[in-house]
């Protein structure tokens, strides 16, 4: 049995092998305060694992390790977890198991099926975005990531400069979800955004610039409809739509070429090669609809965790543990010392070799009915 700990911006979340215990302290001040994510994990920490150990009935004595993520991620609160963790282990005396974040997301979807390695892994959410291939537990190649903000915060953000919240059926939404839902009802061809990247054929994302584009029509819209920043605008579904395609599309598009990248290289079995998506944003249908269109061309199979194991959890850290136990794999003594890591990359960077082929995507049509 293993205890696993995510101590993420968002939330604090921890798991035992057989409760699942969250407690969900989201930050309402219009985006992530350090110091105030630190004074939550400190809050929390100890009576959250307390409650898990005891709903559980588990003795920390009989936890098989402690697996809890060390990077990357906000300093603050990821020494929160660390220290805590670390000082948990000594004084029961148990293994402890440094987790990375982003190889505890591509790795979760192994807990609910069969997936042999090697698979390629799009992770999509509000603090990552990234192509990579599988190879193993501990054993990762970096075909792509965003070079400047991840999508879920490009969709948040947006949702936040059309002021979704004061729409009625948004008010308790995420900024992905808002979308989503208003796309449902909008025209996507109304307006053009351009999808990123178009010239610049690797595996990487950029998101920042179809943001600005996105604002500039709104402010255009604003002054048009005579109303001010903070008002909701009439064709919000229409903006919602022409979003939420673009970055399906963007998305799409690099996804398309990591796949033809990896045929071209002999990195994915030649039998049911897999494409695994998660992350937030993985539970949009609409861009699921836009990268089954990708797999069905290219004669990829589709997996995605269900909602609650793609977004950031505590059950996937701890699944981690079980992955690197099994394999014997990174599990420390507990006097050993551990440095959290803010910034860490996953795997082998290949993103060099991947813009240097240079792949032309063939057209494919992404035609999809909400
Ligand atoms: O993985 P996650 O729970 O946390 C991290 O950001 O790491 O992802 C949260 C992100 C938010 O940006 C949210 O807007 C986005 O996922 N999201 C969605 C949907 N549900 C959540 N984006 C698009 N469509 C959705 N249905
Ligand atoms: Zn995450």
């Amino acid at each position: 049995m293993i205890l696993g700990l995510l101590c993420w911006t968002r939330e604090v979340q921890y798991w035992e092998s057989l409760y699942i215990h969250r407690r969900k302290v989201h930050l309402r001040t219009g985006g992530i305060i350090p110091t105030v994510a630190q004074q939550l994990h400190r809050e929390n920490i100890e009576h959250v694992v307390q409650e898990a150990l005891e709903r559980s009935g588990v003795d920390p004595s009989h936890l098989s390790a402690v697996a809890t993520t060390v990077k990357p991620g906000l300093a603050l609160s990821l020494g929160i977890g660390l220290e805590f963790s670390q000082r948990f282990v000594r004084q029961h005396n148990r293994p402890f198991i440094p987790i990375h974040h982003m190889e505890a997301h591509a790795l979760t979807v192994r807990m609910l099926h069969p997936v042999a390695f090697p698979f390629l892994v799009l992770l999509i959410s509000g603090g990552h975005s990234l192509l990579a291939v599988a190879r193993g537990v501990d054993d990762f190649l970096l075909l792509g990531q965003s070079l400047d903000e991840a999508p879920g915060d490009t969709l948040d953000k947006v949702a936040r400069r059309l002021s979704l919240r004061k729409h009625p059926q948004c008010s308790t939404l995420s900024g992905g979800q808002a979308i989503e839902l208003l796309a449902k009802n909008g025209d996507k061809k109304r307006f053009n955004f351009r999808t990123p990247m178009g010239q610049t054929p690797d595996c990487c994302f950029s998101f920042a610039g179809l943001r600005n584009d996105i604002t500039i029509t709104i402010t255009k819209k604003e002054k048009e409809e005579g109303i001010e920043q903070g008002t909701l605008l009439s064709c919000v579904n229409d903006i919602a739509a022409a979003t939420q395609h673009t970055v399906a599309a963007h998305l799409a598009k690099r996804t398309h070429r990591a796949i033809l990248f990896c045929k071209a290289n002999g990195l994915l079995p030649s039998s049911s090669p897999t494409l695994v998506v998660s992350g937030g944003v993985a539970s949009n249908q609409y861009i699921r609809k836009a990268l089954t269109v990708i797999t069905e061309t290219t004669g990829l199979h589709l997996l995605c965790p269900p909602a609650k194991f793609c977004t950031d959890n505590g059950v996937m850290i701890a699944w981690n543990g079980v992955e690197r136990l099994r394999e014997g794999k990174g599990i420390l003594s507990p006097n050993i010392d551990v440095r959290y890591e803010p910034k860490a990359p996953l795997g082998v960077d290949m993103t060099a070799e991947v813009r240097a082929a240079a792949i032309r995507l063939p057209s494919v049509r992404i035609k999809i009915s909400s």
